[in-house]
Parts: structure tokens; sequence; C-alpha cells
């Protein structure tokens, strides 16, 4: 319960201003740097940034060199906030903890959460280096709005009918066509991590309605929808799972280092995506 009432009065000394302060104007969107989606931040016009590790009870990211800071600025002629850098539950942290920047940036007065990130492919379709559009999902991590609800963010049992915006899914089609990129739509599933997962459990997660699989994003969205924020959802299919038993040998073993790889490939037209969106709102 401290945890979801604290973010209020976090962003006091943010440079720029607050909306508190009477500053400059409180961003329209929020942004998660997930994979995929890290180089954003270079085309953002930075007015302020903020480290987690100057914001009390932030968690830091335990993957050392990981920048872990909040990025104020304009973009595409909007306000937004970004967060450079992000915690995972497979981190160890609790997933009340792991949301906290997502509801500060909500308490902050965004419209609008745009999150990505990397993920398995489970539609058989889906080929690496894909953009899927997130149209719903399947949350397997524990749930960040188990505890006492605070009424000031949201209610108690908050509606999940439309997790992800249908407008903003419209607009992301049409921005992706002007541009000539391919984008996928399907369900993205929320898992803990850090394995990856095993040939029975990709056939599963495939019966079970999932297009694509993961280890974030499904908390944040879970949050951000309690706060009644708009949300659009980009999974970067890093990799394509088969659910099929291993090769011998060990040929075709995924490593942590490919997903990297694809996904810092894929990652141009992902964030050319997202800054037309985002002028386009
Ligand atoms: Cl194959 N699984 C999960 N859970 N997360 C991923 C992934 C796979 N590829 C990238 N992220």
């Amino acid at each position: 319960s401290r945890l979801n009432i604290a973010p209020r009065r976090y962003f006091t000394d943010m440079p720029g201003g607050t909306v508190e302060s009477g500053g400059l104007p409180a961003p329209e969107v929020g942004i998660v740097l997930g994979s995929g989606l890290g180089a954003l931040a270079d085309t953002i016009e930075v007015i302020g940034t903020l480290d987690y590790a100057d914001i009390p009870d932030f968690p830091r990211s335990t993957v050392e060199g990981h920048k872990g800071r909040f990025i104020y600025g304009r973009l595409g002629g909007k306000y937004v906030i970004a967060m450079e850098g992000r915690v995972h539950y497979y981190e160890g942290y609790p997933v009340g903890e792991v949301v906290l920047p997502v509801r500060a940036m909500c308490c902050l007065g965004i419209g609008t959460l745009i999150v990505s990130n990397a993920a398995g492919g489970l539609c058989p379709l889906f080929e690496t280096g894909d953009i899927m559009v997130i149209d719903d999902h399947i949350n397997l991590i524990p749930n960040p709005l188990v505890g006492p609800n605070d009424p000031a963010l949201g209610v108690r049992f908050p509606d999940m009918g439309e997790p992800y915006d249908r407008r903003l899914i419209a607009l992301a089609h049409a921005a992706a066509m002007a541009q000539g990129t391919v984008l996928r739509q399907g369900v993205y599933v929320g898992g803990t991590g850090p394995s990856y997962e095993t040939p029975a459990e990709v056939r599963y997660f495939r019966g079970m309605g999932g297009d694509a699989v993961g280890m974030s994003t499904t908390p944040e969205v879970i949050v951000a929808r309690h706060q009644g924020v708009r949300v659009l959802g980009f999974s970067l299919i890093t990799n394509v799972l088969k659910g099929e038993p291993a090769q011998p040998c060990g040929a075709g073993k995924l490593t942590h280092d490919e997903v990297i790889e694809a996904g810092n490939r894929a990652m141009p037209k992902l964030c050319a995506l997202v800054r037309e969106i985002v002028t386009k709102l």
C-alpha cells in the first residue's frame, strides 16, 4: 500500500518542473524502452533526466552497466517521459516494485503508455525480426494489484476487457502501412522466465491462445489500466519457437546473445514506427 501511494512525491525534483510544481507541462505519453526500442532514447529532445538511483524505493537493474533513468523531453511534437531501463520480475523484485516506475509515470498524468519487449514467436507464421502489435495478453506473472487497493489510483476490481487500446492498434497499423513495415498482431504471454520455454510449454502456450511469449510487460499494463491509462504494446519477435524436441548436438539452442542480436537488428523499424505513432496521437 505504501508502494502504491509513493510515486506521487517522486517527481518534485524533476529537472524542468513537474505537475505539482507547475513547471513544464505534464508528459502526455509514457514510453517503456524495452528491448528493441532502446535507440528511441537518442531521438528524444531531452529536457531533463532522473536516475532511478536518486528515487527512494525505486528498483534498479541487477544487470551491470544497465541504464536506469527517466528521460523527460519532446518526441514527435509531444511531451513524453521514457523509462530507459526497467527491471524484470525474474531479477527477484516483488512485482509491486517492478511496476513502480510505470505507476510513477501514470501519476504524472500520461494518457498513453507505449511498451515494448522482446519475445519468442509461438504463432507458426511469425519470423525472426517480425514486429507484433499486442492486442491482448495472458499474465502468468503474479498480479501487481494483489494487496491493499489505493482508491485514489483505481478501483479494486479493474476491467480488463480492452487492455490494449483498439484505436491505438489501428493507428499502429496505419503508421506501419505508411512506412512499408509488416506489422503482425497477436496475444502476448507474460511468463516469469528466466528460463526459456520447454517444447511442451510452447505447445501449451499456443493452445491457450498465445502468439508470442516473453518475461515482462503484463504487470506494467495491468497497473496502467488500473489507473485508466491507454496502452499500446509491441513485441519484437527475436526467435521462433517450434514446440518440438531439441536438435541433436544442441544445434539451434536459444541464447540471450541471439535474442539481443535480433532485437538490435529490428530496432530501427520499431523506433521509426513508434515515433510516427507518437506524432499522430
Ligand atoms: Cl523464446 N521466451 C521468453 N519467455 N522470453 C523471450 C523469448 C522466449 N525470446 C525473447 N524473449
